[in-house]
């Protein structure tokens, strides 16, 4: 994972990277570094921990001409300072910054060491550095040492690089990490994402797969295969991007609370008084399809499976696969399916390597993601934004929601039923009544707060929306969290209900209501600890938090809601670190 930010030019480059990892911080927290050139050296500063550990250590008086910066998400190597980045070859030349895995750095670095080449760190990263040292030596030419050592490393590299004689140029390769160029009248950017250069720029550069070159102040200089291309420039919504906490105590807070403007937002992208406006073609190969396959990880894959629910009455054999299993493993009932690719940050690797078997086998993937520009929204035959703004908290929460409302509104278009967009305000409505009585749940979470284990429970469009209800739990307040149809409790879950046991109960299905109910009694009397989430048409006394009546193929995602604020509320209570939980990062872009 990690982040990357770099720049060359006559700007304050140290607010500009210290500031631009902050908003990379989401890829990866584990450490923080910065290099920059002044007076003929390249300085660098690295620590364990946060951006804002490092910024208090870079001194504020300085005017370097280049800098890079790496927030990080260990892969090879403990979380501490000296596998921190940037990096240096031996004799001090390169610096840079990686974001990727090295997949042959341990071969290349014994090539290296029976060299000569000494390795300071565990990382894969230094590999690198010290390959452009030893092909610069040979040939004289950085860009020559940089084309050399794409051809030798294998993996996935998004890298920043000072060359110490050259103190007026940054360059970069990339390969199958993310990386895009910002360019200003005076300055030259770039970073793993826009965000870090939205307040500087709207002019951006798109690099692809095998691109290296090099930035000046006014000079763009991109190579594929040893020739000079010409820059691609893209817009961007630069607002899409911005995002500042405001007078919210953490994003994650924030997020939940900006769902029913999401929500508004994306019905007006997709919907326009008295039709959706999707992409024709891409209806046409969806009506047209005997199967969809939808392939997605994490919260986007709990969507998935509810999308899936929305899709199969259509008639369609629907199929929901986790990546990372997929990519192993990438199976097919017919020979055709059209393949959706969920994901909020479009740069998941997992994902991209499925991308990549569709693609290879000329098959069709609409991409549903939040990120303009991400890999999988350029590499999908069909895409489809959310218009969720920037989510910058770990743990998705407007994503879910609005991927939801989407795949909804999709099956409106090829159902030609315009009735699910009054289905959708009504479900808003419940949601900003669930915002105004948020503290409710905040004293429920309160009285729990201090168990370990839970269980959420439901049944048929409930149990596959506690599934995200529980993931949540886990990831925000540590607890371990497990979510079962109630159904299959009798089965071998229910061993583990003892005196006081958590379980969450979702309850908004009619259908299955008073069979969720009895599971619901089942636990009780051995002892389970009920919060039971219901709606208002299907409450009982004693349930913990009723939401407004919506229909009831929507009323499980306002249940989400709830438990995404009790997820919320619970870390609180417990003092965690809420939007960046221990050993995750918002963007997995390792596999
Ligand atoms: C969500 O809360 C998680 N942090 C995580 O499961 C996430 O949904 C998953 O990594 C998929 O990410 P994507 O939607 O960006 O592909």
């Amino acid at each position: 994972m990690c982040g990357i930010v770099g720049g060359v030019g006559k700007l304050n480059l140290r607010e500009y990277l210290i500031s631009g990892l902050k908003k990379l911080e989401y890829r990866g927290y584990d450490s923080a570094g910065i290099a920059y050139a002044e007076a003929g050296e390249v300085i660098v500063r690295k620590v364990a921990g946060r951006v804002v550990s490092l910024d208090a250590v870079v001194p504020n008086n300085i005017h370097p001409s280049v800098g890079i910066a790496h927030t990080r998400w260990a892969t090879h190597g403990q979380p501490n300072s000296s596998n921190a980045h940037p990096h240096q070859s031996n004799n001090g030349l390169f610096t840079i910054v990686h974001n990727g895995v090295i997949e042959n750095f341990r071969p290349l670095t014994h090539q290296l060491a029976v060299r000569g080449f000494h390795f300071a760190s565990e990382t894969d990263t230094e590999v690198i550095a010290n390959l452009l040292e030893r092909f610069y030596t040979r040939s004289g030419s950085v860009l020559e040492a940089i084309a050399q050592t794409c051809e030798a490393i294998e993996g996935s590299f998004a890298c920043a690089i000072i060359f110490k004689d050259e103190p007026n140029r940054l360059y970069f390769m990339k390969k199958a990490s993310p990386l895009l160029i910002g360019v200003c009248d005076d300055a030259s950017l770039l970073a793993s994402d826009p965000a870090p250069m939205v307040e500087l720029t709207d002019r951006f550069i798109d690099l692809d797969d095998g691109d290296y070159g090099f930035l000046e102040v006014g000079k763009v200089q991109i190579f594929r295969n040893g020739r000079r291309i010409k820059p691609r420039f893209v817009a961007r919504n630069v607002d899409l991007y911005k995002s500042d906490l405001g007078e919210y105590p953490h994003y994650m807070l924030k997020e939940i609370e900006e769902i029913p403007s999401v929500i508004k937002r994306l019905c007006e992208n997709y919907f326009d008084e008295d039709h959706f406006l999707f992409n024709e073609s891409m209806l046409e190969c969806l009506r047209k399809a005997k199967q969809i396959h939808f392939l997605a990880c994490g919260t986007s894959y709990y969507a998935s499976k509810i999308g899936a629910k929305y899709l199969r009455p259509l008639g369609k054999d629907v199929l929901v696969s986790i990546a990372s299993e997929w990519a192993y493993d990438p199976y097919d009932i017919t020979e055709e399916p059209v393949f959706v690719l969920l994901s909020q940050s479009g740069e998941t690797a997992d994902l991209i390597r499925c991308q990549k078997i569709i693609n290879d086998r000329g098959g069709i993937s609409i991409a549903v993601t939040n990120t303009k520009g991400s890999t999988i929204e350029r590499k999908a035959t069909y895409s489809c934004l959310l218009y969720a703004g920037l989510e910058v908290a770990v743990a998705s929460t407007k994503s879910y929601l609005a991927q939801v409302c989407f795949l909804l509104m999709l099956t409106g278009a090829l159902r030609g039923d315009m009735m699910v967009m009054a289905d959708i305000d009504r479900l808003c409505e419940s949601l900003k009544d669930i915002i105004a009585r948020k503290e409710e749940i905040h004293s429920l979470a309160r009285h729990a707060h201090k168990v370990t284990d839970a269980f959420f429970v439901g049944r048929g469009l409930d149990y596959l929306a506690s599934m995200e209800g529980a993931l949540k739990l886990k990831e925000v307040a540590y607890v371990h969290a497990e979510s079962y149809p109630g159904g299959e409790l009798k089965h071998g879950p229910i061993a583990l209900i003892t005196q006081g046991t958590l379980v969450v109960g979702f309850v908004s299905d009619p259908e299955v209501a008073s069979s969720i109910r009895n599971n619901f009694e089942e636990l009780s009397s051995r002892g389970a600890r009920m919060v039971v989430l219901s709606t208002a048409s299907l409450q009982m006394p004693g349930d913990s938090f009723v939401t407004k009546d919506v229909k009831p193929y929507l009323a499980s995602s306002a249940l989400v809601m709830v438990s995404q604020y009790f997820a919320y509320y619970m870390a609180l209570e417990k003092g965690l670190p809420i939007d960046k939980p221990r050993n995750l990062a918002k963007s997995v872009t390792v596999e």
